[in-house]
């Protein structure tokens, strides 16, 4: 089977720790006891149906969200609320002011953080600017820009931060099918290149298995982990193989076929980590998975 699920060796600290996260609202539970380590470098994926509790994980990593019980570190620190370490892209095309030009929502986050100078924070802002291919759109205003090109302002904006792990909740889910491809295609590329740390949400199966090295599958009503499984073979190039197939049919079942349905949710394992790319010695295969 293509994807496994393996342990880590050990001795590496993730870089996030959530450690039985118990999210609610009022009362009402929208995630029980899910916990999950995100390593330096992973592109971490939250996968379930609409409201498993994706979001709200990503709220509570982002500090926006205080857990009713578990808790959730970043480098051995207990979250407490929002930091510059933690950037959030959304999905929402608004997440931009729209009286900023492109360089001003770039720079305003580094200017607010008081971390450079407003001359540091603008070489700054025009150098992710075109890393996210949008030189020459500097001093446009969001409202004259694209989808995907506020998509990639707010990622240019995320990054210039360099934040610690990037968040990200279905960031490319509002664009054209061509344009999300796109917009996957350049997030693995500015990964290849600056290896960040990712924590993204989606709802999408083929999106998961495209964008993430470890895909944690979560069912709903409130969210619990269904599984973990390491996803680092697959990209764009292999979205039509037999095998990409295969992995989307087994993760389908997981999440809905009749072994989710009467399945606990104890099939979890913890898979390796992106520095470890091999399936080889000192990683152990799970079979619950
Ligand atoms: N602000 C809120 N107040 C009350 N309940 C909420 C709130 N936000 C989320 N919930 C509830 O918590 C549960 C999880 O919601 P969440 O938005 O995290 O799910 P999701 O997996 O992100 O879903 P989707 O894929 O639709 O975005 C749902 O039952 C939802 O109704
Ligand atoms: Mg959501």
């Amino acid at each position: 089977m293509s994807l496994q699920s393996i342990s880590p060796t050990g001795g590496i600290q993730p870089l996030l720790r959530a450690e039985g996260v118990s999210l609610e609202y009022g009362g009402t539970r929208a995630t029980h006891d899910v916990s999950f380590d995100v390593y330096r470098g992973d592109r971490f994926v939250l996968l379930g149906p609409s409201g498993c509790g994706k979001s709200s994980l990503l709220k509570a990593a982002a500090g926006f969200l205080t857990p009713a019980a578990g808790s959730i570190a970043v480098n051995g620190a207990p979250v407490q609320g929002p930091g510059p370490d933690r950037i959030v892209v959304f999905q929402e095309f608004d997440q931009l002011p729209p009286w900023k030009t492109v360089k001003e929502n770039v720079m305003f986050p580094l200017l607010m953080a008081k971390r450079v100078s407003r001359h540091q924070a603008e070489e700054r802002a025009l150098h992710w600017i075109a890393k996210v291919g949008l030189a020459g759109f500097e001093n446009a205003h969001p409202h004259t820009l694209s989808g995907g090109m506020k998509q990639r302002v707010a990622i240019a904006r995320a990054l210039a931060m360099q934040p610690e792990i990037l968040l990200m909740d279905e960031p490319f889910a509002a664009l054209d099918a061509l344009t999300r491809r796109k917009m996957q295609e350049e997030l693995g590329r500015l990964w290849e290149e600056l290896r960040f740390t990712l924590l993204f949400v989606t709802h999408s199966i083929e999106e998961a298995l495209v964008v993430g090295n470890r895909i944690l599958l979560l069912s709903p009503h409130p969210g619990q982990v269904r599984a973990e499984l390491n996803s680092h073979q697959f990209d764009l190039a292999s979205a039509g193989s037999a095998e990409f197939q295969a992995a989307t049919q087994r993760i389908h079942g997981l999440l809905f076929g009749a072994a989710a349905a009467v399945a606990p949710a104890q099939a979890v394992s913890h898979a390796t980590h992106a520095g470890q790319r091999s399936m080889g010695s000192g990683l152990r295969r799970n079979d619950g998975v």
